[in-house]
């Protein structure tokens, strides 16, 4: 009999695309994958650290299934199962996560997960640790596996150099690094050889997506170049792109959204605040005024542009009235969606060292109020897209 794998994934979407390549080693292996832990011999989270919220629903769901795999017997021949935690919090907690839950078998941090398979076979005989790498290790193209059949997410880049003072990424994924163009473009062409025509670019920052064209050696090749090139293969229908940093999109970009026929006229661009003060504490590289004036020129140059955001409240001394900046930002520019976060905590961030000093009840009532807001402009602005 194969063996069986279970992999679940928190967070974003560079999780789901790991959580991708992981199953693809192990299917490489002879394993097959499991509905659910009950059927798998082998259990891995995928996991998030971007909240604590996210941390503490992998520690505590992994904790529930550790004690239920403890107390059951050995009934049959096979060696018990072996239970490991993936990804950002194993790169963040390392060690620790042993600590916290004794019975698990295996911590692997995001620059590892190559080596799942042969660190899964060893765990049977100890527990394993793998934390190296993460400033250097990048997705490659094979082995092929995806989720979705009518839908692909491409890895274009990993890690993150912009250190927002609240965020774990780059603490967790290490340094941006780009893929190579013919890496990205012969996996497109594997996708779309699978029936796929779908994909979506992702990137912490894909605005900054560097490298250098291997056909002419001195040429820089940025993003536009990328999606001009990925606009070109044969088969692929739609292409999405996502995160935009506001400080690094602009007038090339909305050009490229506009003039290549395939690209999806959907542009994500975390505010995270609409309030100087927090913006620069936060050091996210823009103002209020720069992103509203990237939204207008965005407007402009796209038609039927849709726009996203992200929203963190609470940050650090956060007032009522850095609160009505962003409230009054969000009335003016009215996103079709936007993704709001109460600030969480993050321990080795700079804004970490500022107290958490927004009360517990003030950032539920900001939250709801901007909840209250975006879905009052859900409805008005989004009915135009039914059926489309
Ligand atoms: N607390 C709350 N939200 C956060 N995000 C990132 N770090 C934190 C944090 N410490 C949000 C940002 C980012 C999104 C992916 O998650 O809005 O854009
Ligand atoms: Fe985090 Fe900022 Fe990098 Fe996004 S751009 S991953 S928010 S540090």
């Amino acid at each position: 009999m194969p063996k069986k794998i279970y992999i679940r994934t928190f967070g974003c979407q560079m999780n789901e695309r790991d959580s991708e390549f992981i199953a693809g080693l192990f299917l490489e292996k002879g394993y097959t994958l499991a509905d659910s832990p009950d059927d798998a011999d082998i259990v891995l989270f995928n996991t998030c650290s971007v909240r604590e919220h996210a941390e503490h629903r992998a520690i505590s769901n992994m904790g529930a299934l550790l004690k239920i795999a403890h107390r059951k017997p050995i009934t049959d021949k096979r060696k018990p199962k072996i239970f490991g935690i993936v990804g950002c919090m194993a790169q963040a907690m390392g060690n620790k996560l042993f600590q916290r839950l004794p019975g698990l078998d295996m911590v692997c941090g995001t620059g590892e997960i190559a080596k799942l398979p042969e660190l899964a076979q060893k765990a049977q005989e100890k527990k394993m640790l793998a934390t190296g790498n993460a400033d250097k290790f990048i997705l490659s193209r094979s082995p092929y596996y995806r989720e979705k059949k009518d839908h692909a997410y491409v890895s274009i880049m990993r890690g993150c150099n912009n250190f927002c003072s609240y965020c774990i990424v780059p603490h967790v994924r290490g340094k941006e690094r780009s893929r190579p163009v013919p890496d990205i473009v012969n996996e497109v062409k594997d996708i779309v050889a699978n029936g796929i025509r779908n994909i979506t670019l992702l990137g912490q920052n894909v605005n900054s997506y560097k490298t250098h064209d291997t056909r002419h050696k001195t040429h820089v090749f940025g993003f536009i170049d990328l999606l001009k090139e990925i606009n070109n293969i044969d088969g692929v229908e739609k292409i999405s792109f996502m995160t935009s940093h506001p400080k690094d999109a602009g007038i090339e970009l909305f050009e490229a959204m506009r003039d290549l026929d395939k690209i999806n006229r959907h542009l994500h661009l975390p505010l995270q605040s609409g309030s100087d003060r927090i913006l620069k504490l936060m050091n996210r590289g823009y103002t209020r005024k720069k992103y509203l004036s990237l939204v207008k020129k965005a407007r402009e140059i796209v038609p039927d542009l849709r726009l996203t955001t992200d929203i963190i409240i609470g940050f650090p001394t956060e007032t009522g009235k850095d609160f009505n900046d962003t409230l009054s930002l969000m009335k003016e520019v009215e996103f079709n969606l936007a993704y709001i976060f109460k600030y969480s905590p993050r321990a080795g961030t700079k804004a970490a060292r500022l107290k958490d000093d927004v009360p517990e009840a003030t950032k539920s009532q900001r939250h709801k109020t901007l909840l209250d807001l975006q879905r009052g402009l859900y409805e008005k602005n989004n009915h135009i897209f039914i059926n489309r």
